[in-house]
């Protein structure tokens, strides 16, 4: 098989969350680019706006829809809007995700004390766990449905983090665990849903320049001591996401299923020199 025809995309109906920056972004133009209908849900308005006009400058065939994706109704309505829109839904990228800093480090390696574990706030906690994995569960129920009445059934794809396989002392607690949490999910949504021939994976990246956190990453500083523990020496531009998401949106993954594809510049290796 020609590499266009496996990887082709073109004309499949996809739904991201937290689509209007980083990762969700980076997804979003790679699928559009590739002809494919993408709605692209985001709780930052201005962002999204922007984000979709870009999109649609290039050609694309996008359609924005501000949605908090903790509000579960409003989030199941916007998943059945763009299904309905399309006609159909072939892709979810359930990407949404927020961090819960501080960790109980600090970047110079230091004791934090809003990082330490007595002083996670409920409020904290509860924030993160919703947006980063009850969300995640919210929207592969929302999409289940709509999948199920393919013939060729549909694909899953949530991002997980480097997190959901390792300890990390400057990452906040909750996100640790909404992470591991998301990956078990993942298994066992796709061991369930294998039947219906609608395939659930992650990806799982290490550092990359996104607006996370603030966009701190974007501070060359910042991005240099990231850097320094990652084997490949840098920390990874947006763009860089897309090989591994269009290999799971197209024909090139037909067979993988429950997986999670590391991109991280070798992160989980451990230390280099
Ligand atoms: N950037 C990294 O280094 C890194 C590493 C590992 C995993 N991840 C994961 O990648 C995913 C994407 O993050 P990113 O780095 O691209 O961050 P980002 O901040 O650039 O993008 C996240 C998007 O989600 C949106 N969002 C936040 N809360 C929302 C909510 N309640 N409802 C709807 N939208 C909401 C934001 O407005 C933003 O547009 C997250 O799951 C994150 O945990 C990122």
């Amino acid at each position: 098989m020609k590499i266009a025809e496996l990887f082709d995309v073109h004309g499949l109906a996809t739904i991201v969350t937290g689509a209007a920056s980083g990762i969700g972004y980076a997804y979003a133009e790679a699928m559009a680019d590739n002809g494919a209908h993408v709605a692209m849900l985001d709780i930052d308005r201005a962002g999204l706006d922007q984000a979709v006009s870009k999109l649609k400058a290039k050609g694309g065939d996008v359609r924005g829809a501000m949605v908090d994706v903790t509000d579960r109704p409003a989030l199941r309505a916007a998943v059945d809007e763009a299904a309905r829109a399309f006609g159909r839904l072939d892709v979810l990228f359930a990407n949404v995700g927020i961090d819960s800093a501080p960790g109980f480090l600090s970047m110079a390696g230091e004791r934090t004390i809003e990082g330490a574990f007595e002083n996670v706030s409920d409020e904290r906690w509860d924030k993160v766990i919703a947006t980063n994995f009850t969300s995640v569960f919210t929207s592969i129920r929302a999409a289940v449905p709509h999948m199920k009445k393919n013939r060729q059934g549909g694909r899953i794809i949530v991002t997980t983090s480097v997190a959901a396989m390792r300890s990390e002392a400057i990452v906040g607690m909750p996100y640790m665990p909404a992470k591991a949490g998301v990956a078990h999910l993942v298994r066992q949504a796709a061991i369930e849903l294998a039947k219906f021939n609608i395939l659930v994976n992650a990806i799982a990246p290490g550092p990359f320049i996104t607006n996370i956190a603030g966009g701190h990453m974007r501070n060359p500083e910042v991005a240099k001591a990231f850097g320094q523990s990652v084997p490949l020496h840098r920390v990874a531009s947006t763009d860089e996401i897309q090989g591994a998401a269009l290999f799971l949106a197209s024909s090139a993954s037909t067979f993988v299923t429950g997986a999670q594809i590391i991109v991280d510049g070798g992160v989980m290796l451990g230390r280099a020199d």
